[in-house]
């Protein structure tokens, strides 16, 4: 039982279900995801003819389990794929938000913070929690 309490605790406590950006949030990266993403990627995050889909079930099994912030981290690092590193992180964040937007994840009031710290608090969880 005591095992168990500690396991739970080292989980993080919110989810992409939790309405954890703002629709403001999301509109401002839905113009810089048309700018910096959508040429490789597609402007409906379908995916283009080298780039996957950031949209729906592969996409959503790929982060399924990991966290918000592991995503943040892999965009900032390695996109966009031929200017990797360029974007500022709140820029990322905006497009993020974007992101959890389209794949019909909640809207809430609080915006997606620009540190991956903070955003690894957050799980990414493709289906949506049972209520308990
Ligand atoms: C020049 C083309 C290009 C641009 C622009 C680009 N990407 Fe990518 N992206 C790729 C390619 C190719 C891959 C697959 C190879 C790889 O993983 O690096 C990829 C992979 C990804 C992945 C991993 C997908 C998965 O299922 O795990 C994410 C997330 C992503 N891109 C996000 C973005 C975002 C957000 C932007 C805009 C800031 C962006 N990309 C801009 C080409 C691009």
């Amino acid at each position: 039982m005591g095992l168990l309490v500690l396991i739970a605790r080292a989980e993080p406590s919110r989810s992409v279900w939790d309405g954890v950006y703002s629709p403001e949030q999301a509109s401002r990266g839905q113009a810089a995801y048309a700018e910096d993403c959508a040429s490789c990627h597609g402007l409906a995050l379908n995916g283009g003819e080298s780039a996957p889909p950031l949209m729906g079930g592969e996409f959503l099994s790929n982060w399924n389990g990991l966290t918000v912030g592991d995503l943040f981290d892999r965009i900032r690092t390695s996109m966009p794929a031929d200017s990797p590193g360029r974007l500022k992180r709140e820029r990322v964040a905006d497009i993020l938000a974007e992101i959890l937007a389209v794949n019909q994840f909640p809207a809430g009031s609080m915006e997606l913070a620009p540190k991956s710290e903070v955003l690894k608090e957050i799980r990414f969880e493709a289906a949506r929690p049972e209520r308990k």
